[in-house]
This record gives C-alpha cells, structure tokens and sequence, in this order.
C-alpha cells in the first residue's frame, strides 16, 4: 500500500470505532439505536458488525480526523469529507445509521450510510477509492468465506443489510455485491470459490431483472446457479421480519429453484400466454435455454414439463430441441 492508502485505512478503523461507540453509548446515538432495534438487528449483530452511528453536524468528522493529523484532501479521495472549493471541507455521513464495508481481510475500506429520518437519499454509500471499488468487492466475504468453502455455496444478496439480517437467521455465507450489479470479477471471484451460487435478490421486478442478469453471467463463469425466490413485495430482511428466520431458511434457502424454473418464470411476464403468437414465442425462448443445459436428464425433465403445460407434442419440442443443441455445437 502507498502512505495514502495506509492513512485511508487508519482513518476508517478510527471512524469504525468512532460511529459504533456514538451508536452503543452516546445520547445522540439513541435515535439510530432504537431504529436499528425496531428493525430487529440485536446488540449482538451490532457489535459483531460494528455499526454505528454518524452525528448530524457539518463537521464532526472533519475536527476529528484533524485532531489525528489526517490531510483532508487525502480524507477526500476515502470518501469521507466533501468539498467544494478545497477550502470548506464536510462531513460525508450526517445522521445516519452506518454500516462499515469491510475489505476481503476484514479492513474497513468504506460505509454503508442508511437515513433514519425519512432524510434523502436513503442511502449514502462512500464513493469508490483506491481501496474500496465496488466493481470487485463483496460485502461480509472476509466473515463468509469459510462457511462459503464449507457449504461449497456462496448466497448472493442485494444489499448489505440483507446479509445481516440472514447472519443473525444463522445463514452465515451471504454476500452482497454494493449497489451495483455483480460483475464479471465478481462472478470470476466467486468461481474459485464455489461450484453453486443461490442469487437471493428482492422479490420487485428489479430484484427479478438483476437476477435474470446474474444469472446469465454466473452461468457463463461455470457456476451452478440457484434462486432462492421470495414474494413480490418482499426481500430477505422484509421476509425474515415478517415471516422468521425458520421460515426464510426452510421456504426461500432450501426451497430454492433451480435457474431453469426460474428462466420458465420469468419469460412469462414478457408474454401474454392468452395469445397464441406470444405462446409461441414464449416456447421457444424456453427451448433456447433448455438447449443450453448440459446434462441430457436434465433437458428431458423441463422439455416434458413444457410440452405438458401447453399439451404440445413431445415428439415435436424434441426435434426442436435437437436442431437448437446442433446450431449451438
Ligand atoms: N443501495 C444503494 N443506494 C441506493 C439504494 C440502494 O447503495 N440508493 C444499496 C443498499 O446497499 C441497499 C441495496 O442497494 O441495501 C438494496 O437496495 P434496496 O432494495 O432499494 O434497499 P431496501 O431494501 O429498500 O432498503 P431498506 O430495507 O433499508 O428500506
Ligand atoms: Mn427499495
Ligand atoms: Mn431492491
Ligand atoms: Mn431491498
Ligand atoms: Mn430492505
């Protein structure tokens, strides 16, 4: 690491310690606290992934990474003041709940900063830096990882709180990508590790269409790929709150669906299966992915599935079949 990056890290393991002690024991923390609280993270997960809180003052930050001999121009570029005319400099995080972003060895590398008032954006994420770059990092893989090698499966999940929320449910290998969609060095990443992913994304159609990418890219990356689906209006953390934590691990984890069941799906919405062209299309859109399965039972399976829900002929989606895998050799 350059000096830079070495006074970056410093400083987010000052501000780590900083914000979760504001959280547990200052009067200014009561708000975030009860908030976190009513939202059913216990002390134990705040602890355990060092949440914390961020005061709602210009410059909090800004006095108290100077009293430490912190360049503010270098505090910039980690993300964590702001300025205009590099001569005022700010706080980045004002009165927010705050969610440390940990590097594959367990280095805060920046925060997650979620509002607890109704304050916009709901969420704040430090920008990208030398050290923190969303492109390549997944959120809670240094605490992930051997449950990951273990289970020979990584959980993918939309957000940060997510993962938390499915640690406290004792599902202890999910991960997040950082708002943003999971890369190829993700994916590439998450390959040396696991034969499977289980993408559990929010049950809204953008969790649906991010699955559908994730998909495509996991797949293409030689991983097996599972979908953990969950109810429209729902996502992990929404679902184990209402829901619990036996009922997430035993209808959303183990129930999973295989990525075909989900493709079946999800081609669906594109299509008004009332009208026959659109069945059509439908149909063979479903081929094409079947098609691409490897494994000849498996293929087997899902055409008989389809030619059964539409009364097709068997014969006749098989040949179609065949001609597809032959074009794709
Ligand atoms: N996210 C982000 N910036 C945003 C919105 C979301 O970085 N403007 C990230 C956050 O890490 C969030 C994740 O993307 O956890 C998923 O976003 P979303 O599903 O919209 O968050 P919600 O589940 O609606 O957030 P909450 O449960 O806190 O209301
Ligand atoms: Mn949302
Ligand atoms: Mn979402
Ligand atoms: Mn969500
Ligand atoms: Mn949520």
């Amino acid at each position: 690491h350059s000096s830079e990056d070495q006074a970056i890290l410093e400083a987010h393991q000052w501000l780590t310690k900083l914000y979760h002690h504001l959280l547990r024991h200052s009067q200014d923390g009561k708000q975030a606290l009860a908030y976190l609280h009513q939202r059913g993270f216990t002390d134990e997960t705040i602890d355990q992934f060092q949440i914390g809180y961020s005061p709602n003052s210009r410059d909090f930050v800004v006095q108290f990474l100077e009293k430490k001999g912190f360049h503010r121009q270098t505090m910039v570029k980690a993300g964590l003041l702001t300025t205009n005319d590099q001569e005022h400099y700010y706080d980045r995080f004002r009165g927010r709940a705050i969610f440390p972003i940990r590097n594959h060895i367990g280095k805060t590398v920046g925060f997650v900063g979620r509002a607890i008032d109704g304050q916009e954006p709901k969420y704040l994420n430090s920008s990208d830096s030398s050290l923190f770059q969303k492109s390549k990092l997944l959120y809670n893989f240094d605490l992930a990882r051997s449950e990951i090698r273990r289970k020979n499966e990584a959980i993918l999940f939309e957000g940060s709180l997510d993962v938390m929320a499915a640690y406290q449910a004792n599902v202890k290998n999910g991960i997040a990508s950082l708002g943003t969609s999971l890369t190829e060095t993700h994916a590439k990443m998450l390959r040396r590790y696991v034969d499977t992913v289980l993408l559990c994304y929010d049950g809204d159609d953008a969790g649906q269409e991010a699955t559908y990418k994730a998909l495509k890219l996991l797949k293409k990356t030689g991983c097996t790929v599972k979908v953990g689906a969950m109810p429209h209006e729902y996502d992990p953390d929404s679902y184990i709150q209402s829901y619990g934590e036996n009922a997430f691990v035993s209808n959303v984890i183990h129930h999973s669906e295989s990525d075909m069941t989900f493709l079946m799906r999800y081609y669906k919405k594109d299509f008004n299966l009332q009208q026959e062209g659109d069945r059509i299309r439908y149909v063979e859109s479903v081929i094409d992915e079947i098609a691409q399965l490897e494994r000849p039972i498996e293929r087997d399976h899902f055409i008989r599935e389809l030619a059964e829900e539409f009364s097709l002929s068997l014969d006749i989606l098989k040949q179609e079949l065949n001609a597809r895998i032959q074009s794709n050799q």
